[in-house]
């Protein structure tokens, strides 16, 4: 009797495992609040969450709430569809402390995780040092549905990698996972491919370890060099909010760009998709810059403009899908888009916008471009990719680029650790391209002193 008991409880419990799609992802993590992501199988009636001390154990319900005026966050919203992505948010929280919770799926713990809140240090203490990864391009072969031949999706170990690494958060810059042919023209086609890259197990700890932050590029929207036309990128971006808890995505239902922040860094999110014109459109008309051709769009520029302008952080990082200031890029370009990229370089000098970066991805491979700009401090594109998708090699005039800062090209699967430290007036940001086992392949730095307008 006692073992079939046994049999019975451990049944439940792996049921209760087996409902747990993916995740949890921790989302945002801010000072009072934090969003916890999963997703969870169709036949899931209820999704709750609870913080607990561990010092004390893990309650048993009715439980004793340690977390004073919350107790249970229960999932309010629709269940039992194919897909279930889910995020909870956990308010009334304290800054710098860590926290311990459970996910609960039909009243059966199906995880358990921590997190940390940020730290309240401004007005009272130096900004904290601190480091985050990034990087772009993930690949997870499906032979079934991928081109014949070669794997195009490398060696996915190296999310074991970066899942081990102390870092703040993961800011994912686009191509995020691949939509393929099998899937352009279908609602559920798109929606099966998030839902099965979410799932791959080798994901699942890095998806734990740090809070998520994410950019779309082409083959995460849509096809590839996909634009504006795409004729399903609504139901895109409801499957990209659906799975990135971003703060924010957009403004009036368009597009995903955002900002976060972190110390002091501001991260400007952008959108290199909604707005889109197609690459192939003339960058020229009677010899001027084409002002039909944009990237961003004058919606989301007129954000970008006013949300750097009203920053105040040391530095101040534009992510986006596509590099943006390679002359030798054979591959889409901010720089094909002239009447935009001479808006934002004139209003960047207009405004005297300090130290300002750009982060990319995309190319798969990765380096740091370096242009100069006339009268004022040069700009650094730090191109970050690809973390599992095939390599692409720098060829033809590319290869001896002179706008690449020597040493920082890298051929190989890689991610960055992104590290900020050092004392206020002096601070310095470090990127470290690492291979798939969390080896240093290259380092750039730059401090905050050269990256202040004139
Ligand atoms: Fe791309």
């Amino acid at each position: 009797m006692k073992r079939l008991l046994l049999f019975l409880l451990a049944f439940v419990g792996l049921s209760a495992q087996s409902q747990l799609v993916s995740g949890p992802m921790l989302g945002p993590v801010e000072l009072r609040d934090a969003v916890i992501w999963v997703e969870v199988g169709p036949r899931t009636k209820s999704v709750r969450l609870q913080l607990f001390d561990p010092t004390i154990g893990i309650p048993k319900p009715p439980a004793r709430v340690v977390h004073n005026n919350m107790g249970w966050i229960s999932y309010k919203g629709p269940l039992g569809n194919a897909s279930n992505p889910i995020a909870l948010r956990i308010p009334d929280l304290q800054p710098a402390k860590t926290y311990h919770y459970r996910i609960l799926l039909d009243g059966k713990e199906a995880a358990i995780g921590t997190f940390t809140t940020k730290d309240l240090w401004q007005w009272r203490k130096p900004a904290p040092d601190f480091s985050f990864l990034t990087g772009s391009c993930a690949y997870f072969n499906e032979p079934v549905y991928d081109r014949p031949g070669t794997p195009y999706g490398g060696d996915s170990s190296i999310f074991l990698a970066m899942a081990k690494e102390k870092a703040s958060f993961m800011l994912w810059l686009g191509d995020n996972w691949y939509y393929r042919e099998v899937d352009f023209f279908s609602a559920t086609g798109l929606r099966y491919r998030a839902r099965r890259d979410r799932a791959q197990p080798v994901l699942q700890p890095l998806l734990k370890a740090m809070p998520h932050y994410a950019i779309w590029d082409d083959h995460d929207f849509g096809p590839n060099d996909g634009d504006k036309s795409f004729v399903l990128k609504e139901e895109s971006r409801r499957i990209f909010l659906d799975y990135w808890p971003n703060h924010s995505a957009g403004e009036n239902e368009q597009g995903i760009y955002t900002k976060m922040s972190y110390g002091d860094v501001d991260i400007f999110m952008m959108d290199d998709r909604w707005f889109r014109s197609a690459n192939n459109m003339d960058e020229l008309v009677d010899g001027t810059p084409n002002a039909a051709k944009r990237m961003w769009g004058p919606q989301q520029m007129e954000w970008l403009k006013n949300a750097l302008v009203n920053s105040t952080a040391t530095f101040k990082i534009i992510a986006t899908g596509n590099q943006t200031l390679n002359p030798k890029a054979r591959a889409e370009c901010l720089q094909d888009y002239p009447i935009e990229f001479n808006e934002l370089m004139q209003f960047l000098a207009a405004e005297k916008i300090t130290g300002l970066l750009l982060f990319t991805g995309d190319r798969h491979h990765s380096e740091v471009i370096r242009y100069e700009r006339a009268g004022t401090y040069p700009l650094f594109d730090v191109t970050n990719s690809p973390l599992t998708s095939g390599i692409s090699r720098v060829s033809g005039d590319e290869k001896d680029n002179a706008a690449r800062v020597s040493g920082t090209l890298v051929e190989v699967q890689n991610y960055t650790r992104v590290t900020v430290a050092g004392p206020k007036g002096a601070r310095r940001l470090q990127t470290e391209f690492l291979d798939i086992s969390g080896k240093v392949l290259a380092t750039w730095s730059v401090s905050e002193t050269e990256l202040k307008a004139r």
